[in-house]
């Protein structure tokens, strides 16, 4: 009788305050019964993300009169509370997007360096390489440039600062219900957490986690509000950058209280390019993944894919042969342009595709150590969200910890994962990073400097309106998903979902192996293997978000089928 009177109770007071349904006034999101949505067809707005809360919270700030902008804000700081995975405020990403007025945005909030970095900082005493530094714990970390990134997109949203960060403080703050997957992934990477953070967090608050269990950030809530309360100042000084910098003491980390009061996000100039008389904006340097899908793309033009068939094995050779020559392009000519001349346009330039493509043969295949990065004559977790919104307005953000959980450090008080992004700089020329990449001077280390992505945010015009909006993780296999969604939609005809959940390939120069899903096609792969490719299954590759515009204006958006990534709209 005691319980059922203070159960009734309990439900009473929820039923008072609204707990249980936590974005007022409509009190749109309920994070203890959601259930991921993986296509739908709206008719005004539409949001693609890695989480069900995170895109209910995205599509509820654009009923409530934000744009794509808005939305593209509140979701990722939802997405730092709902998927620690890849989501974030520890780590850092990009923001492309384009207004309903044409004017073309690139915001860069790439980590960097710490100043107290060098060259060879994950070098042991005999010149070898120690990824284990470079990939977990404290000195993995670079300076994160997400809160930073958020409001630098300010300037184009609508809707107050606070309401866009009140949604992730009550899901922190209240809890949200863990899934069967982020219960099992959580647990998988506890032991890690206690072994690469210094105090107990909300990760390690239970011995093992289960679907339905309530994961509750109390600390991350704190530091969301101080972030609500004094702008990115809560972040980057006071209180939370001393939480930070006395995490970096106890684990012999390098960030300290300068490093986060100068980080600063930085405006870059989108790149633009054709391909089969779309117009497609893309993500220059530091990242790689604009520079990676133009050359691509350019060098597929001249040869009629859709002809071919999708993943005939005319199709996926040309597309193969063309990643590789693009990423051993990347290994040595792209890094952050503030310390390293990037020849963009030269990279992108008809008559050196067209040359760089010189020596290949169809039915065979090149050899990945014969192929080197062109000369001129001069001189892997992470998240993306696709929306577009009632005006028009577009926006692709790429944000990431760069491996599951980043570091694994917590920030002990201030209950945030710290980034690993350490690991996409070549700590040593020749030396693989974690997603089998190598580099040389172009991307070494340097105090300051940001290292080299593979971030692809995409988006794409037709008769210069707008048409789709694309992205996903993946590391280095992401320019070459965010490649695949282009041509299934422009050379296969395919609608958004066929587009992103077709089984998908991968080649990247080194190592010289075809990546490819479970359900590529076998016959292809043997007709591949016989003209000499080897090849290497994986999981799932990337996690692709996308919308799609059609003709009478309907925004088609889905999310990947790979994980439980959901859209929402209206
Ligand atoms: N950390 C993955 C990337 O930026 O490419």
């Amino acid at each position: 009788m005691l319980r059922t009177i203070c159960l009734f109770i309990l439900v009473f007071l929820s039923f008072l305050s609204g707990y249980g349904q936590i974005v007022g006034p409509r009190k749109a999101v309920d994070p203890y019964r959601y259930e991921p949505v993986k296509a739908a067809s709206f008719e005004r707005a539409s949001v693609a993300s890695a989480h069900a809360l995170a895109s209910q919270v995205g599509a509820e700030m654009m009923r409530r009169g934000g744009n794509a902008f808005d939305a593209a804000i509140a979701t990722q700081l939802a997405l730092a509370v709902v998927y620690p995975v890849a989501g974030n405020i520890g780590g850092g990403g990009f923001l492309l997007g384009r207004k309903a007025d044409g004017q073309l945005i690139a915001l860069d909030f790439r980590e960097t360096a710490p100043r107290a970095a060098r060259r060879d900082m994950y070098l042991d005493q005999d010149g070898k390489a120690q990824t284990e530094l470079s990939q977990n714990g404290h000195l993995a970390a670079g300076v994160p440039g997400t809160i930073a990134g958020l409001f630098a997109s300010m300037s184009y949203a609508k809707l107050p600062f606070r309401d866009l960060i009140q949604p992730a403080i009550d899901l922190a703050a209240l809890g949200f219900v863990l899934s069967e997957n982020e219960a099992r992934s959580l647990n998988w990477t506890l032991g890690n957490f206690k072994k690469y953070g210094t105090k107990p967090n909300a990760f390690t608050a239970r011995k093992e986690w289960k679907a339905g269990d309530t994961l509750v950030q109390k600390e991350l809530a704190r530091t969301l509000e101080l972030v609500r309360d004094k702008g990115a100042k809560g972040f980057y000084r006071g209180k939370t950058a001393r939480l930070l910098v006395a995490e970096m003491k106890r684990g012999g980390g390098l960030i300290d209280l300068q490093d986060l009061k100068a980080y600063e996000a930085k405006s870059r100039t989108a790149m633009e390019f054709s391909y089969r008389g779309h117009q497609i904006i893309g993500f220059p340097p530091p990242s790689s993944g604009g520079v990676i899908l133009g050359q691509v793309l350019k060098m597929l033009e001249p040869y009629p894919l859709g002809q071919y068939g999708f993943q005939s094995p005319e199709a996926v050779q040309l597309m193969v042969e063309a990643e590789r020559r693009a990423y051993a392009d990347r290994a040595t000519h792209l890094g952050d342009p503030d310390f390293w001349k990037v020849p963009v346009s030269e990279l992108l330039a008809d008559a050196y595709l067209k040359n760089r493509m010189g020596d290949f043969v169809p039915g065979k295949a090149s050899e990945s150590k014969l192929i080197k990065a062109g000369e001129f004559r001069e001189s892997e977790q992470t998240t993306h969200l696709s929306i577009v919104d009632a005006e028009g307005n577009m926006v692709a953000v790429t944000t990431t910890l760069n491996g599951a959980y980043g570091s694994k450090t917590v920030v002990g008080g201030a209950g945030f994962l710290l980034n690993n992004e350490m690991d996409d700089f070549s700590i040593k020329p020749g030396v693989a990073n974690m997603y089998g990449a190598v580099g040389g001077d172009a991307n070494a280390i340097a105090p300051n400097k940001r290292m080299l992505s593979s971030m692809c945010p995409a988006l794409v015009l037709k008769d210069n309106k707008p048409f789709m909006v694309v992205g996903t993780p993946g590391g280095t296999t992401i320019p070459t998903s965010v490649l695949q969604a282009v041509v299934n939609v422009i050379d296969f005809g395919m609608n958004a979902e066929q587009a992103i959940n077709s089984p998908k390939f991968h080649h990247q120069w080194l190592p010289d192996l075809v990546d490819i899903e479970k359900d590529f096609p076998e016959e292809t792969r043997k007709k591949l293997a016989a003209m000499g490719y080897t090849f290497r299954l994986r999981d799932g590759i990337g996690r692709t978000e996308i919308v799609l515009i059609d003709r009478d204006g309907k925004r088609m958006v889905a999310a990947d089928k790979r994980g439980e990534d959901s859209v929402a709209g209206y």
